[in-house]
């Protein structure tokens, strides 16, 4: 069992919580949180927004029983963590665009901060409905950071500037994308945000259909190459 460190809202329906131990929390990759009993049934699955030699931090959005139980949790609660669980982004080098919608700008955080702490230049897309979240946070991780307020992410970015575009946002904002980069020589990952069960491979919630067959989203997953799961959808 892990101890909230601090759980902070950073705007009317989203927070940002921190639980301490010592996690090896790689790009993309996401935990099982649970904060309650016996109901809900089932942890819910948040990305890794953070990972430092304090702890492990979550970027999530109240939207159920769930998270609004998480919403409520005080410094030194506990928090049950479980992970880090998933396949993340890949250790891909040169120049990189990071594009996030929504609440997919969560794993971009620790995505951003690793990729340039290898020395990549990384910049940042990231799409919001109303307001920015944590703007110096991603600032503070990325050689540029490209703000959409209201409209399309999807329209800022060229892809024809990058090696490698890594995503995660709403599956339609991920499909624009891929059909913008795909008579291009940038190589894009996407990862899924299917609903889930066990989180760890046992009960198949989560399967996803790909060019190489159905797969498990929170193993073989969440992050997969767009043609795996995009291309038949034209
Ligand atoms: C790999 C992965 C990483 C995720 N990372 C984050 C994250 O970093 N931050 C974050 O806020 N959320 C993230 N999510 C989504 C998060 O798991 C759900 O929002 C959460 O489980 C909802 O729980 P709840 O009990 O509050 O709501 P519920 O009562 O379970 O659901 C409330 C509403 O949200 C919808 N919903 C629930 N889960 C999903 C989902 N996976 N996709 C689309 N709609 C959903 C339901 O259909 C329902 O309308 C992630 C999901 C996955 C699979
Ligand atoms: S959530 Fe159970 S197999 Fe993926």
């Amino acid at each position: 069992m892990a101890t909230v460190l601090s759980n902070i809202a950073v705007s009317d329906e989203f927070y940002l919580l921190k639980a301490s131990g010592k996690f090896d929390g790689k790009m993309g990759q996401f935990c099982m949180l649970r904060a309650w009993e016996d109901y809900p049934v089932l942890s819910r699955p948040i990305s890794i927004f953070d990972c430092d030699d304090e702890g492990i931090s979550f970027l999530y959005k109240v939207v159920g029983q769930g998270t609004e139980i998480l919403a409520q949790l005080k410094a030194g609660d506990d928090i049950d963590v479980q992970g880090p669980y998933g396949t993340g982004f890949p250790d891909v080098t040169g120049k990189i665009a990071l594009v996030g919608g929504g609440i997919g700008v969560a794993p971009l955080h620790l995505t951003a901060k690793v990729l340039k702490a290898a020395g990549n230049q990384v910049d940042m897309y990231l799409g919001f409905q109303s307001e920015p979240l944590l703007k110096e946070q991603y600032e503070a991780v990325c050689d540029k950071l490209i703000i959409n307020i209201g409209g399309y992410v999807t329209d800022d970015i060229n892809p024809a500037e990058y090696d490698y575009i890594l995503t995660c946002g709403p599956e339609i904002m991920m499909k624009v994308l891929y059909n913008k980069v795909k008579d291009t020589d940038a190589q894009l990952y996407v990862s899924m945000e299917n609903r889930m069960g066990c989180g760890v491979g046992a009960c198949l919630v989560c399967s996803c259909k790909t060019s190489g067959g159905n797969k498990k989203v929170c193993k073989d997953g969440p992050v997969f190459k767009a043609e795996e799961v995009f291309a038949d959808e034209q």
